[in-house]
């Protein structure tokens, strides 16, 4: 559990030991190893470090989850970065990160607000850049293949916009369209590490991973996510995620979205 929490800041209290026996017991038949001995392993050998953190990672996700966002993003957000842009009389420019991608949903969906906006207008050069510490997550999302159970909840036109469906009605997957996939590069980042980019971002989604952080060092995150906004821009945290508890005062532009100063 220490270990866990050194690699990737996730806080596994008592109340998770059973999940984490579980989800650890396999692992350990496929090694053959006792707990204490594969503790010994995995502070050593970098690989099963990522299989551990694999394996520790709830990856829980949805299109279109916390759907107010997205709406903020279409209405609001996009907007905005086109009549700054028209201002300074420069073409519109976007960046935006996805700082806790798990399987993709979240990135495409950012990516679809972005696609309905270039339909009007191409000339917007835009990108996601979608991270996540997990390495299965992020395999996943580069897929970019769903099941139809998967996307059921998105609205039908949505849907056709994003996705091009497969196979037969029995056994039918939905694929992340080119004209959406193009936009989100993906990459494996460790949201308590070293980050390698400069921003600045217009977006930050950091979404329903915080609150498997405690509070210092989710006020260091906010810190450093902030440095990489640009004045104004936008910080997305999970519905359930508060920063009134980090020390950290910033104004809102709705629920769980705050402002860059
Ligand atoms: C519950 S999912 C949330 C996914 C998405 N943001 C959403 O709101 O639907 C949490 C994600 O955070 C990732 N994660 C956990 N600790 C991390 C860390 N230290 N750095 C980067 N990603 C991390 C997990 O791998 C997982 O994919």
């Amino acid at each position: 559990m220490r270990l866990v929490h050194e690699l990737v800041g996730i806080e596994l209290v008592d109340a998770k030991r059973p999940m984490v026996v579980a989800r650890l017991g396999k692992r350990l038949r496929q090694l053959g190893l006792e707990l204490a001995a594969y503790a010994r392993l995995v502070r050593k050998d970098r690989q099963e470090q990522v299989a551990l953190i694999d394996l520790m990672t709830t990856n829980h996700t949805a299109w279109w989850r916390e759907s107010a966002h997205f709406t903020d993003l279409q209405k609001r957000l996009l907007p905005e970065v086109l009549s700054m842009a028209a201002a300074r009389g420069q073409p519109p420019k976007l960046r935006i990160w996805c700082a806790a991608a798990a399987t993709g949903e979240e990135p495409y969906s950012i990516a679809l607000c972005i696609h309905k906006v270039m339909g009007q207008l191409p000339v917007l050069d835009a990108a996601v850049l979608a991270t996540d510490i997990s390495t299965q997550a992020l395999a996943k999302a580069r897929a970019g293949i769903y099941s139809e159970e998967r996307v059921a909840d998105l609205d039908p036109s949505d849907r056709t916009l994003a996705l091009r469906s497969e196979g037969s009605a029995a056994q039918r997957r939905w694929v992340v369209r080119d004209e959406v996939r193009r936009l989100v590069q993906f990459a494996r980042l460790n949201l308590i590490g070293e980050w390698s980019m400069r921003g600045p971002f217009d977006a930050i989604f950091c979404r329903n991973v915080m609150i498997y952080f405690d509070q210092a060092t989710q006020a260091r995150l906010v810190d450093r996510l902030l440095k990489l906004l640009r004045p104004g821009g936008s910080l997305y945290v999970g519905h359930a995620e508060s920063l009134a508890n980090i020390g950290i005062r910033l104004r809102q532009a709705g629920p769980s979205i705050h402002l860059a100063p």
